[in-house]
């Protein structure tokens, strides 16, 4: 439990921050919880959702989800991978949460290692632990990439898989073509000496990337790929937890694994995702909430850090800017952060020291008035 999370820590002492001194003057850049409001559309598809009362909208289903849905689902993942996707490589989820937790069980015995590029959504390593997995941070490289020499380093006979989150929460990286392609190659020469190591790709922000930035397909680049999507934030659906895992039609005995996690999806105790929600995403695949305005959003808080003084790198996707310190001791940093009333988490929270992390899904207003707090602290490093 002391480990539990940084960001719960930071967010329960914004909410005492704010009680004294009115949360007018407090800047809270804590929780990834989007102010996004989900699609108009998507409301009103809802609310014809629930007036026409379907026979038998409320019960129980097969546990990988609704097949007219998964269809839907797969018929998106065609259309972008040209792979023979059907409705059987999709198992709908309680999130991309559940997702990570239902392919981690399916593919983990005790001691199985998985590895997970460093700083890292630090709710991975309770995932991995909750299946009797070891979790092995690899560091990426100074500008957040992957560090193929490291992760190759990292490798033992025990390795089952590895975790990447592109676009990178908490720094915002989006990997490249050739650094994914470089990942399938090192993988794929595992498995020739005889060590089947699967990619898990939790793909959370897929459609929040700003700049063209391209988001290379995994799918098309190796064949042991899961990838895990959520809905909560591209449709701003957080709090009603949908999301699904869709399995390579070129994973080889996929029928195995696939059975194996929706076996898994119904033994952890959420027997199917949430039934209303799924007749919800079905159509909306290709939507989500307005990304021009989080990187309007981006680019004021990137300017005030940069005017500020802080060495901090562009981010290319996510809703979360992963500064350095000035400080080396960072949660000292946060501390100093708060006595200006921002309130950030510190990179420790995330198995990086030295630097902090701000949550930029917030009102523009709120980044705004932060500016002269943020340039107060800067003033004190120069
Ligand atoms: C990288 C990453 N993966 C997964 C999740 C969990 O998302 P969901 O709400 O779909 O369970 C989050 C939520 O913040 C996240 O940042």
């Amino acid at each position: 439990m002391e480990n539990s999370s940084w960001i719960r820590a930071m967010f329960e002492e914004g909410e005492r921050l704010k009680k004294a001194y009115g949360a007018e003057s407090i800047f809270d850049f804590t929780l990834g919880n989007p102010i996004a409001e989900p699609p108009r559309e998507l409301k009103k598809e809802l609310y014809d959702l629930v007036v026409k009362e379907t026979m038998g909208m409320h019960r129980y289903m097969s546990n990988s989800g609704y097949e007219e849905v998964r269809e839907q689902i797969a018929a998106f993942h065609r259309g972008n991978s040209g792979l023979p996707f059907t409705k059987d490589h999709i198992i709908m989820t309680v999130g991309s949460a559940g997702g990570i937790n239902v392919a981690l069980k399916a593919l983990l015995d005790p001691g199985d290692e998985v590895l997970v590029p460093s700083p890292f959504f630090v709710e991975f390593m309770f995932y991995i632990e909750n299946h009797g997995g070891v979790m092995k941070l690899v560091e990426t490289g100074g500008d957040f990439h992957l560090d193929l020499e490291a992760i190759e380093g990292a490798i033992t006979e025990k390795t089952k898989a590895i975790i990447i989150n592109s676009p990178n929460n908490p720094t915002g990286a989006v990997y490249r073509e050739e650094e994914l392609k470089g990942l399938a190659s090192l993988l794929s020469r595992k498995r020739a000496e005889g060590l089947r190591i699967f990619i898990i790709s939790d793909e959370a922000y897929r459609k929040i990337i700003y700049d063209n930035t391209p988001l290379p397909d995994a799918f098309g680049l190796y064949d042991d790929t899961i990838t895990v999507f959520s809905h909560s934030k591209d449709l701003g659906l957080a709090g009603e937890r949908i999301g699904y895992l869709a399995v390579s039609p070129r994973i080889g005995d996929d029928r195995s694994l696939i059975d194996a996690m929706i076996f898994a999806n119904r033994i952890l105790g959420f027997i199917n995702a949430p039934a209303l929600m799924q007749r919800l995403v079905g159509r909306f695949q290709k939507n989500s909430v307005d990304v021009a305005g989080y990187q309007q959003k981006r680019d004021a808080i990137y300017s005030i850090l940069v005017e500020s003084g802080f060495d901090v790198a562009l981010p290319r996707g996510t809703f979360y800017i992963f500064p350095k310190a000035p400080l080396e001791d960072d949660v000292e940093f946060i501390r100093l952060l708060q006595e200006h009333r921002i309130l950030a988490v510190p990179g420790v929270g995330f198995g990086r020291r030295g630097y902090f992390r701000l949550a930029y899904c917030t009102e523009m207003a709120v980044i705004e008035r932060s500016r002269e707090a943020f340039m107060e602290v800067g003033k004190l490093f120069r």
